[in-house]
């Protein structure tokens, strides 16, 4: 039976990260024509960089794609373009960070934060879709060629599994803040032994 490349999922997220990223772009547009920023807008945003772009999407490229790759002898063209890749990554995280920080001076009423929400929205409209299309037009199927279709199979269901884990340990997450703030601590004493795996690498992105 003929599976689904590894890069498939991937490529597939490309394309709901790419609709929120135009939506980004816009937004940009419309407060630097002078619109009023929208901060729960920024917060959703954030949210999808960094639970989906980055936790579910990046997390699966760098733990599961690029820790094989780094198995391999690549070429040196292959190597350059993973660790660029790579550097690309850390660099969204950044941006993101910086929009958090002025979303959080925008809601305290300091209107000096709005120029820089404006930039760091359209750096990031700007970057993700080049960084998008290097690895679908370039990188991804020469990826591909240093693998076995065993290796690229257990590549995929490793990727549905940290999906899975990620899906389930989000929620969890939740159940554990909502007990925190009612109660003052969380029920599930073995809950962190759960969805370890995914969790542990979404953390670390975070923090990242
Ligand atoms: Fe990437
Ligand atoms: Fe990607």
């Amino acid at each position: 039976m003929h599976r689904m490349m590894p890069v498939g999922p991937l490529m597939i997220e490309h394309r709901l990260i790419e609709r929120m990223i135009g939506v980004m772009r816009k937004e940009a547009e419309r407060i630097g024509a002078g619109g009023v920023p929208d901060p729960d807008f920024v917060d959703s945003a954030v949210d999808f960089i960094r639970d989906y772009a980055d936790g579910c999407h990046h997390g699966k490229e760098e733990d599961i794609l690029f820790r094989e790759l780094a198995k391999k002898v690549l070429s040196p063209e292959d190597d350059r373009m993973m660790q660029e890749l790579i550097a690309e990554h850390a660099t969204g995280r950044d941006v993101t960070r910086r929009m958090v920080e002025a979303n959080e001076k925008y809601r305290a009423g300091d209107n000096s934060a709005i120029a820089v929400l404006v930039e760091c929205m359209n750096t990031l409209g700007g970057f993700y879709p080049r960084h998008i299309e290097k690895e679908d037009r370039h990188f991804f199927q020469r990826a591909m060629r240093y693998f076995s279709t065993q290796e690229r199979d257990a590549m995929l269901d490793e990727e549905l599994e940290f999906d899975r884990a990620l899906f389930h340990a989000r929620y969890e997450t939740i159940v554990q803040n909502a007990e925190v703030r009612v109660s003052g601590s969380a029920a599930g004493e073995h809950a962190d032994d759960r969805n370890s795996h995914a969790r542990d690498s979404f953390a670390a992105k975070k923090a990242g």
